[in-house]
């Protein structure tokens, strides 16, 4: 049974996640900036997305691939500052069709800002951005950046799929 990781990301922190779920299982990662990379080609996926600005980034891809992702995408994991909570739920099901999403488990996982790796420009927005948000722990790391990187945080998403290869092996053989 083949399966893959397709990921989307801008800042390293996805890819980290996608790359150690890869090397826990096995599975090839393919960055969605990759036009070769085929989802067709698997019989089950692994998706990837970061979260900018409330929106998976993965988002238009899906919806240009949805014909190809139906039926074989087995579960998405959000990168985001946001931990886990009924807000983040909502920016994940606003940015994916509803039929594609209620195929797949969402795994929220947290990742990093490094001010050092965005442009002037961003920092410009992202603090204005801070003088907005109401949260006040989030409006600091907006200004200041933060590190949740976390691999024991894949655990639940390396078992489910080592699950889903199990029983996929057991119809196979
Ligand atoms: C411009 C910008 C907007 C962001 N918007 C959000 C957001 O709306 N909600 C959130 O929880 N995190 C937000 N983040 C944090 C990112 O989700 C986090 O840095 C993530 O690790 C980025 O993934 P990447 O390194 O794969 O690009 C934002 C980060 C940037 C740079």
């Amino acid at each position: 049974m083949r399966g893959a990781i397709f990921f989307s990301g801008n800042y390293g922190s996805t890819e980290q996640y996608a790359k150690w779920i890869s090397e826990a299982t096995g599975l090839p990662i393919f960055d969605i900036k990759d036009t070769n990379a085929d989802p067709s080609k698997y019989e089950f996926l692994i998706l990837g997305s970061s979260i900018i600005y409330f929106r998976l980034t993965i988002r238009e891809w899906a919806k240009a691939n949805l014909d190809k992702l139906e039926g074989r995408s087995k579960l998405i994991f959000s990168v985001s500052g946001a931990g886990a909570s009924a807000k983040l739920n909502r920016w994940v099901e606003a940015s994916l069709p509803s039929g594609l999403l209620s195929q797949m488990e969402h795994m929220p996982l947290r990742g990093k800002l490094d001010h050092t790796k965005v442009s002037r420009w961003l920092r410009i927005i992202l603090w204005i951005g801070s003088l907005f948000n109401p949260d006040p722990q989030a409006s600091k790391e907006e200004r200041r950046g933060f590190d949740y990187m976390d691999k024991s945080s894949i655990e639940p998403i390396v078992k489910m799929i080592q699950r889903y290869q199990a029983t996929q092996g057991q119809l196979n053989a």
